[in-house]
């Protein structure tokens, strides 16, 4: 076991302000590279290499931040596997992936064994076996002049202990938390293991720095990155993407209770067709770029292919809670649909619970159509007592989803003696904050039928809204609540169970 240790001066990076209000965060930069002196210098081992290289690059963001893979047999193998970190969205975990490529082939393009480090993701490939394979090294950054106070030393490493155990028992193998050190500040925590590694062995690797550093006790910031883990921590908050509340920190699923699955819900083909292998060939374009491009750009995509009367414009949207795992197949089953149900139509959208499809031959991006159907469960009524209370709190949800930048909002409200019930609205992102409050606003104010219902769904062209009794969304932090949980039930109560009806409204 080789430990590295590189006294690196710490360098203070931008702050960037956030919707969430957070500060100081972190952002992408080259770290450290590590190319063995056993070089390969033959044609073949460049071809695999490449082919390795990009399976990676293309398959990270879509594997939730983790991916491994081999290329080559015998002799030839080359094992790779790439990993970012579990706050960094899909965008930053490709792009990451990239400039790791790039470093890679340019610092050690010969080398047959290799590993590179950015802040939010690591690089790794050799031609030995090393999948699942605890590796202890690392190495550190530390800023040497900004000091604990001595109070502090014992109580900085102890929570840091705590991250590690934590991260060492969660199937990402990764923890952030939050230390309110009272008056001497807070303290920001992060925890990460290569996922492939078995929990002890994560917990013998986070542990190795924090009993073996001994620098690191006093130092109010420091990172430590290593083969098989990596830590941070900082006296700011430098993560984003997590939800934190008091002194540790949510990021769901935690907590959530029946989770709704994606279904096919809805087309909608125009008559209108064109059946010229022009017309085959520009969707086949456009639908390819769409299903390639949503999940790297947070689950919103619009293009258009061709010009003048060729032209199709094209649009993918996922709900905002899913994973860009789940909104990339979401959207393949999408094309898949379209291409089914409608091969000629030359206006299509097409609906899933976790996201929508829609191209035309007509311009609509940017503008608001409030046509719409819904789903609800005629048999599982409101107390009367909650009526008024529901909708208005849905009410309440439309208008949060509207002025913000995703144009979503999830909320729970908590009606005391009469449950929970959990809202979610959201308008397709490229329409104004006044006509997605428009959008969501028009069903609640015509559609009575909903006012009783303690379930419902509403799937519009331009905005589309859920109004459950249970939690059925995921990845969004909500504020904890007392009160019993209910048992939690995949996939149950969603739109096969639930009695659904189709009303098509056309607004003004
Ligand atoms: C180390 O921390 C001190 C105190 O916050 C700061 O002034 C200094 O810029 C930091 N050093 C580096 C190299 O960023
Ligand atoms: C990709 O990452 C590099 C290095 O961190 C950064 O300079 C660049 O701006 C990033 N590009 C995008 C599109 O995020
Ligand atoms: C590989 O090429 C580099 C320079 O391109 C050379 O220095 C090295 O000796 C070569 N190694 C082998 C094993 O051929
Ligand atoms: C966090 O998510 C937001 C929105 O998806 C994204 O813009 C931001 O870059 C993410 N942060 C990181 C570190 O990936
Ligand atoms: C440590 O904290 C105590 C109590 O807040 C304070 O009196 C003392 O000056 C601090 N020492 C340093 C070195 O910051
Ligand atoms: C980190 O661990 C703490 C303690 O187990 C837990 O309460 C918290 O939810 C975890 N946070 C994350 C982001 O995994
Ligand atoms: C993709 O979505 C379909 C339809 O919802 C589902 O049946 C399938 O299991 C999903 N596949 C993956 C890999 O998530
Ligand atoms: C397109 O093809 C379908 C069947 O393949 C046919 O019913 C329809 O009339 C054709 N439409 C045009 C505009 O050619
Ligand atoms: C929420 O995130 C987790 C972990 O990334 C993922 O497994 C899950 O499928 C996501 N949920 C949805 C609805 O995408
Ligand atoms: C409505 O709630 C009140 C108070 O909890 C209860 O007495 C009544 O039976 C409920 N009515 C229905 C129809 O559930
Ligand atoms: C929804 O809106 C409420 C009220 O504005 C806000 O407190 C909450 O953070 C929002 N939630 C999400 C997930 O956007
Ligand atoms: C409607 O809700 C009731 C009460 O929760 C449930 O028993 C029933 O199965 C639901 N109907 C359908 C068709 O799912």
């Amino acid at each position: 076991m080789k430990e590295i240790f590189k006294g690196q001066s710490f360098i203070f990076i931008l702050v960037l302000i956030l919707p969430l209000g957070i500060s100081q965060l972190d952002s992408n930069e080259k770290y450290r590279w590590d190319c063995s002196s056993d070089a390969d210098n033959s044609t073949s081992f460049k071809a695999n290499l490449d082919t390795l290289l990009n399976s990676l690059t293309q398959n990270v963001a879509l594997h939730s931040g983790f991916y491994k893979t081999t290329v080559g047999e015998y002799s030839d193998k080359i094992y790779g596997l790439v990993q970012c970190r579990a706050d960094v969205s899909a965008e930053n975990c490709a792009n990451c992936t990239k400039q790791s490529v790039a470093t890679a082939l340019k610092e050690c393009s010969t080398s047959k064994s290799v590993q590179v480090w950015f802040t939010w993701c690591t690089l790794r490939y050799s031609n030995n076996k090393f999948f699942g394979v605890m590796d202890s090294s690392s190495s550190a950054r530390l800023n040497f002049t900004n000091l604990e106070n001595s109070s502090m030393i014992l109580r900085g490493v102890s929570f840091m202990k705590g991250v590690a155990s934590a991260a060492a028992t969660q199937r990402l193998r990764f923890n952030a938390s939050v230390f309110d050190a009272g008056q001497f500040g807070k303290r920001y925590g992060m925890a990460q293991c290569i996922r492939d590694i078995s929990k002890g062995d994560c917990s013998k690797c986070l542990e190795s720095p924090l009993e073996t550093f001994t620098l690191l006790e006093d130092k109010r910031n420091w990172e430590v990155h290593g083969t098989s883990c990596s830590m941070w921590y900082h006296d700011y908050q430098f993560f984003s993407n997590i939800s934190i509340s008091t002194n540790h920190v949510l990021i769901l699923p935690l907590g959530i209770s029946q989770l709704d699955s994606n279904e096919k819900y809805r087309w909608d083909c125009s008559s209108d067709a064109d059946n010229s292998t022009s017309f085959k060939a520009n969707l086949d374009t456009l639908l390819n770029s769409l299903t390639q491009n949503v999940a790297l750009h947070n689950g919103f995509y619009k293009t258009t292919v061709r010009e003048y009367s060729d032209k199709i414009y094209g649009l993918v949207q996922c709900r905002a809670d899913v994973s860009a795992d789940n909104c990339a197949n979401c959207t393949k089953q999408s094309v898949a649909t379209a291409l089914k149900e409608c091969s000629t139509s030359n206006s299509v959208q097409i609906w899933f619970t976790w996201c929508t499809l829609r191209y035309s031959n007509k311009k609509f991006f940017g503008v608001m159509d409030s046509s719409l159907s819904s789903k609800l469960n005629f048999t599982n009524l409101e107390n009367v007592s909650m009526i008024l209370r529901g909708v208005s709190f849905m009410k309440g949800v439309a208008s949060a989803a509207a002025t913000q930048r995703l144009r979503f909002n999830a909320s729970v409200f908590d009606a005391g003696q009469f449950g929970k019930r959990y809202g979610m609205a959201q308008c397709i992102r490229d329409i104004s904050k006044g006509d997605c409050s428009k959008c969501l606003e028009s069903p609640l104010e015509t559609f009575h039928l909903f006012e009783d219902k303690r379930n419902w769904e509403v799937y519009g062209t331009s905005c589309s809204m859920w109004y459950h009794d249970y939690q059925f969304f995921s990845n969004i932090s909500i504020p904890t609540n007392h009160g019993a949980r209910r048992k939690s039930i995949h996939g149950v109560l969603t739109g096969t169970t639930m009695a659904m009806i189709l009303m098509f409204l056309f607004l003004l």
